[in-house]
């Protein structure tokens, strides 16, 4: 692929523009000023530099991030900052999108992907693939919580009983929840149908990936290939 749709597919702009840098030497490739846009590459892996900031060219892009508190998973937000803005412009601008979004106020565990088929695989309620929540509640439960959860709950203004694949109780004020679809708020309200509430919510697992220990809140990277297979997996498999 020419090194200009290259720089175009990684998000740094129109192919004129990609085309601009390349002529004005700002782009090295593998170390070497590369000032020909029409120069050819093999686009997976390929370690380039834009103004001196490094780059591995990826067809499809998969970030894991450490959400935090007070910001929307929305491109455009409302109320609050946007994840969209921890992220550099060119990973904005090739289109990655959240896979399953959490609220403003919910911290942990994000992913965020332009590939479109793992999007899908991840948040299709008929792939069942686990969420695990830590949710601290406003009162002390005890395991009839859990029992409830577990049976089934009927969410205000939604015809049907959601339930919970697990529930147990970390502490009496912690409730660690798993679900496999993502209704809207689905953890609140289904603690809010069992007559508790949620007061933070922390979301620790997909599939069998784990919150990565080396992410603070507001951290991110590209997900590593093990860590993809896990979130891919069932808890337990990893
Ligand atoms: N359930 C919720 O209520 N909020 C989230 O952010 C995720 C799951």
């Amino acid at each position: 692929m020419t090194l200009e749709k290259i720089l175009h597919s990684q998000g740094f702009g129109t192919r004129r523009q990609c085309a601009g840098l390349i002529l004005a030497g700002y782009v090295t490739v593998r170390g070497e000023l590369v000032e020909d846009p029409s120069a050819e590459f093999e686009l997976e892996g390929l370690p380039f530099t834009v103004d001196g900031d490094g780059w591995i060219a990826r067809s499809k892009l998969t970030l894991v991030m450490h959400k935090p508190a007070g910001h929307e998973c929305s491109r455009k937000a409302v109320h609050h900052a946007s994840v969209f803005e921890l992220l550099p412009p060119p990973i904005r601008e090739r289109g990655v999108q959240p896979i399953g979004r959490l609220d403003a106020d919910t911290t942990g565990l994000l992913l965020l992907t332009d590939d479109g088929q793992l999007n899908h695989a991840l948040i299709s309620p008929r792939r069942h693939v686990p969420k695990i929540y830590e949710a601290t509640l406003k009162h002390a439960a005890d395991k009839s919580l859990c029992e409830q959860l577990r049976t089934g709950v009927l969410l205000h203004d939604d015809n049907e009983t959601v339930r919970a694949e697990a529930a147990r109780l970390l502490y009496d004020t912690l409730l660690e929840l798993t679900i496999s679809e993502g209704k809207y708020h689905q953890v609140k309200r289904m603690v809010a149908a069992a007559g508790n509430r949620v007061e933070a919510l922390h979301r620790v697992q997909i599939g069998g990936l784990r919150l990565p220990d080396d992410l603070a809140p507001g951290g991110w990277r590209e997900i590593t290939a093990t860590e993809l297979a896990a979130a891919r997996s069932s808890p337990g498999a990893s």
